[in-house]
């Protein structure tokens, strides 16, 4: 398939591509501001707004009881106040909101708001939440086997611990909404969310009227990566309120650092494992159990829990295996959607494994890897119960360890390694196993609605957002290539809920694989109905054979007789027919993901429609003297299906890749001991820049490899290859080693950041040193 470039690809470069910040609004136009909590757990004691409502220029400072509906913005669990009524659970928790005609009068106001507060112990870590039992529902449980008595009579045994950390976000666009009110109950809503109808649902619920007076629109997100999925709402729901109160348009617009300290993060998790192997390093039974900081209310917490339990297995099979995972209820922000949802931390527990039974048994990793692989007729399903088909993980390690030297290259770095004291290099090769399809197995359903108009230019409506992922860009090719027509007659529009109800966020990287087939379905459709109306035309002007209607084709740009090529108009000719014979030009789509099904409770079942897969081998140097690394050269393999668009696809797994470098070299997310988050901006906060970006980069789709039961054979891609990047980590692991020369095991977590890596090296030369005086000691 050819790579037509995003839709707005010029639009980005040029600044013409229209934000939320960018629609013209009119002179009444107000600025909202959200005033927030400035302690992690404390009771309000009271309050005080009227010298803020003093303020020239200010039309509103509200609190909780101007919410005219339901205080509530929880997505799943009613447990997220809109804005606070008596306990504050977080810093950064919506107390009041502000209207004003500029921002200063907002900071203004602000300042005269006057406020009591009873403080109160803060929850702020794991462990404390654990020993407290703090948390935000029961604890879940996936199994299969007996990994007790497994790991009793196993030949090798090992335990550890391991955390990984939180991550923030950084989308370009911080949260943003712009509200402006129609006539009666009526209030317009452009909102940088990944979930319109959520959105919609809850504007709906805290206003108090029906949801068919609320339409919310977005045009495009400036990035989400899962941050605007649930937490887009907020902003929307303190914007619509005020906007409910003013009678006039009202825009909010969180400053970076308020974003920052305000909105839920990655999972960060506190992860413990053992496992039991045989001496060939095959694991024969593996226990886990995961912690996460949910932060201080529900959000996704347990979906993403769910899915990290359903990747401790990354790419190998576990006879026997236990996972059980917890999800802490602390005094941050409620954490949420970050790409890989959960994914990233299961997968880092399964690699560490794997990582440590080589170093164990003094095995290249790799090899070890292979063993584990679920297999492709035998040991290939899943410790919750689905088997792994159309298993492309032989293919690609045996294609990327070619590709990529690797074992030759294995042999250099130790020849640099032995030759070099201070800079050690490592080398890595991970898998990536990622399941497709949202968990909850209602939300996989997607609309459409597909006009086609008399001058035979075509517009798709769709229930998908666009983030930057392409997404319009591919239900763009899929209406042309299915109506057969160039791309140029095909505009996709904003998304919006009058358009398309009742739709799931744009999530999970489902968003073509659901769309896509909602579009083809309304095309389907039309395609159906042009097609009676042109066998009749063209065969009352050929009666002798008559055309039948399955006959009928759509191809580049024409509609003709099959049997009969010359009988033929062009797609944009037969459109004013179908007018003039009275055939609606407009259709709806539907889909919902056939054949898959999943018992919560009993953990068991066939969650996902398919797995994606792919590889990365990646190799680093590391200054053991300042722990700073760099990202030497990164080969990836990744499986994209029959891809709609490859060039998009790359720029997915490039992009995918480098944010999870972030995630685990350099962003590290650290709170004080009060509960405030203290890397808040870009000077404290380290996202990847170029020059994280491997200095010698291959990243190739794999070939021939056609997804059966998706649209046009493709596969999702946006997600998994964010897990890419644990080789990164490994490889860093594997420098480390290299200083013990492979003989001791370094301590390590996730980000490696350079203190980690520093603090790692000191502890090698500390056994080091202990071993050398042990040595001693025995030889007198
Ligand atoms: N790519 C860009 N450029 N910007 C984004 O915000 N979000 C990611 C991924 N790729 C994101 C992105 C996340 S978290 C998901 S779930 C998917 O895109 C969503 O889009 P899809 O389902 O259409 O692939
Ligand atoms: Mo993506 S984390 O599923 O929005």
């Amino acid at each position: 398939m050819h790579s037509p470039p995003h839709e707005s690809a010029a639009k980005h470069v040029s600044g013409e591509a229209v934000y939320i910040d960018d629609i013209r609004a009119d002179e009444q136009l107000l600025v909202g501001r959200v005033v927030y909590s400035p302690h992690a757990h404390a009771q309000i004691k009271s309050f005080d707004l009227s010298e803020a409502k003093k303020i020239l220029g200010v039309h509103a400072v509200l609190c909780h009881k101007d919410i005219p509906g339901h205080n509530q913005m929880g997505p799943v669990v009613k447990d997220e106040l809109c804005l606070a009524e008596s306990e504050l659970i977080c810093v950064g928790q919506a107390m009041f909101v502000i209207a004003a005609e500029t921002e200063d009068q907002c900071l203004e106001a602000e300042r005269r708001i006057k406020v009591e507060y009873d403080l109160l112990e803060p929850i702020l870590t794991i462990e404390k939440a654990l020993e407290r039992n703090s948390l935000l529902g029961p604890p879940r449980t996936m199994k299969r086997g007996d990994p007790d008595a497994t790991i009793k009579s196993a030949p090798h045994v090992i335990k550890g611990e391991l955390r990984t950390g939180a991550q923030e976000h950084w989308y370009l666009e911080t949260q943003v909404c712009l509200c402006v009110p129609g006539e009666g109950k009526e209030i317009n809503v452009y909102s940088s969310t990944q979930h319109p109808s959520e959105t919609q649902t809850l504007i709906a619920e805290l206003l108090g009227i029906g949801k068919n007076e609320v339409v919310v629109e977005v045009r495009r997100m400036g990035g989400a990566f899962g941050g605007k999925e649930t937490q887009g709402n907020h902003t929307a729901c303190w914007a619509a309120l005020l906007c409910w109160h003013t009678k006039r348009p009202v825009k909010i617009r969180l400053f970076r650092d308020d974003d920052q300290k305000i909105t839920g993060k990655r999972h960060r998790f506190l992860s413990h494992y053992e496992v039991g192997f045989d001496n060939e390093g095959r694991i024969l039974a593996a226990k886990y159990q995961l912690n996460s900081d949910g932060g201080c209310a529900t959000d996704l917490s347990f979906a993403i829990m769910e899915r990290a339990m359903l990747h401790a297995d990354n790419a190998y099979y576990a006879p026997n295996m236990e996972v059980v995972g917890r999800v802490c209820k602390t005094n941050l922000p409620s954490n949420t959607a970050f790409r890989g949802f959960g994914g990233p931390q299961g997968m880092a527990v399964a690699e560490t494994v794997v990582d440590r039974i080589a170093r164990h048994l003094k095995k290249d990793s790799a090899e070890i890897r292979r063993k584990n692989f679920y297999g492709l007729d035998s040991n290939n399903v899943t410790h919750y119960g689905e088997a792994v088909e159309n298993n492309h993980l032989f293919i690609i390690y045996d294609q990327l360890v070619k590709s990529s030297d690797y074992w030759q290259r294995r042999n250099e770095i130790n020849e640099f390694n032995a030759a070099n004291e201070f800079y050690k290099k490592g080398l890595a090769l991970t898998p990536v196993k990622f399941g497709i399809s949202f968990t909850t197995t209602f939300l996989n359903q997607a609309g459409a609605l597909v006009n086609v108009y008399k001058d035979g230019t075509i517009l798709v409506n769709h229930g998908g957002t666009e983030m930057g992922q392409g997404l319009h860009t591919k239900m763009q090719q899929v209406a042309a290539a299915e109506f057969g027509v160039s791309l140029g007659r095909v505009k996709v529009n904003a998304t919006n809920t009058s358009k398309i109800p009742n739709t799931s966020a744009t999530a999970a990287s489902a968003g073509t694989d659901l769309n896509g087939m909602a579009v083809k379905n309304a095309v389907d459709t039309l395609k159906s109905r042009i097609a009676e109306t042109m066998s009749q035309v063209f065969t009352e002007k050929h009666p002798n054979p008559p055309t039948n209607k399955q006959d009928i084709a759509f191809q580049n740009d024409m509609i003709f007789d099959l049997m009969h090529p010359e009988r033929k108009i062009a797609f944009a000719d037969a459109m004013p027919l179908m007018q003039l014979r009275q055939v609606s030009l407009s259709a709806t789509g539907y889909y919902k993901t056939p054949g898959i099904g999943w018992d919560k409770e009993k953990g068991w079942g066939r969650p996902f429609h398919y797995y994606a897969f792919g590889m990365c081998v990646s190799e680093v140097v590391v200054d053991v003297l300042t722990g700073r690394h760099t990202n030497l050269r990164t080969d990836i393999l990744h499986d994209a299906g029959d891809s709609l668009n490859p060039l998009i696809d790359l720029g997915q797994v490039e992009g995918g890749y480098v944010q999870g470098v972030g995630w685990c070299t350099t962003e590290e997310i650290k709170w004080d001991d009060k509960g405030n988050l203290m890397t808040h901006s870009p000077d404290t906060y380290k996202i990847p820049s170029v020059q994280d970006i491997p200095k010698d980069f291959r990243v190739a789709l794999l070939e021939n490899v056609p997804n059966p039961n998706t649209i046009r054979r493709s596969k999702a891609v946006a997600e998994p290859p964010l897990m890419l990047a644990l080789s990164t980590w490994l490889a860093m692991k594997d420098a480390v080693s290299a200083v013990a020369n492979h003989e001791i095991e370094p301590e390590f977590s996730l980000p490696a950041t350079n203190e980690v890596i520093v603090l790692s090296v000191e502890g090698l030369k500390k056994q080091m040193s202990g071993r050398d005086v042990e040595v001693l000691i025995k030889k007198e």
